[in-house]
């Protein structure tokens, strides 16, 4: 039976939500064994695909994530690897990668090219977040990237944070408070990933 890890980091836990979800879906299925690990925790050795989940910070995945992919890039080269992000905001950009990006309905944000943005808007703009992860990992073939709507629960967080998001709030007005993680967005992408692996058997 093929193997599949899901590895994430999760400040205050809706990447982790996100990762549950898609554990469950992939066990659901019967298809493999699903393991679920903190990336601090995790070894990929011994498995087949990969799927790797962080909250964007400031534009980017986490440090820890950040490390995880450069660290362990040359092993995931080999094995068959997605991403998926959890953000409040994201300015999608046409895909210029011939990777497929899947970004959450939920944001209902029109695509635009990035030369059209303003330099705010190109902080969250897709093809940013995702070139990001290209720094730490260039060549890692991910078969699949998502972009997932994540949560914001401003009372729960690290007073530094509570005051960052404050600001981000008054310069994207798209970034609200609540829980919008959305499992039927999960479940799209995770039958998307589904079909290729059973194409790759
Ligand atoms: C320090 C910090 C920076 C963030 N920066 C961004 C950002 O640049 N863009 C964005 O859309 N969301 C940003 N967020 C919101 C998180 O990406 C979002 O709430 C995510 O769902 C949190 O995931 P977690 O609960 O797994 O940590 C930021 C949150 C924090 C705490």
């Amino acid at each position: 039976m093929k193997k599949l890890l899901i590895v994430y980091d999760s400040e205050y836990n809706a990447t982790q939500h996100v990762a549950l979800i898609l554990k469950d879906l992939f066990m659901k299925n019967n298809a493999f064994a699903v393991d679920l690990s903190p990336v601090e925790l995790s070894n990929i050795s011994g498995y087949d695909y990969v799927i790797i989940g962080s909250p964007i910070h400031f534009g980017k995945c986490t440090s820890k994530i950040n490390h995880f992919l450069k660290c362990n890039k040359h092993i995931l080269a080999q094995k068959t690897v997605a991403l998926f992000l959890t953000c409040m905001s994201v300015k999608p950009t046409p895909n210029d990668t011939n990777i497929p990006v899947y970004i959450d309905p939920g944001f209902n944000t029109p695509e635009k090219p990035l030369k059209m943005m303003s330099f705010v808007e190109k902080t969250h703009a897709s093809a940013n977040y995702i070139n990001h992860v290209f720094k730490y990992c260039k060549r890692v073939p991910f078969i699949n990237i998502a972009i997932f709507k994540g949560n914001l629960k401003i009372n729960k967080m690290k007073l530094v944070h509570q005051f960052l998001m404050f600001f981000a709030m008054r310069l994207l007005p798209d970034i609200k408070e609540g829980n919008f993680i959305n499992s039927k967005s999960i479940h799209d992408w995770a039958k998307q990933l589904t079909a290729y692996y059973k194409k790759s058997i």
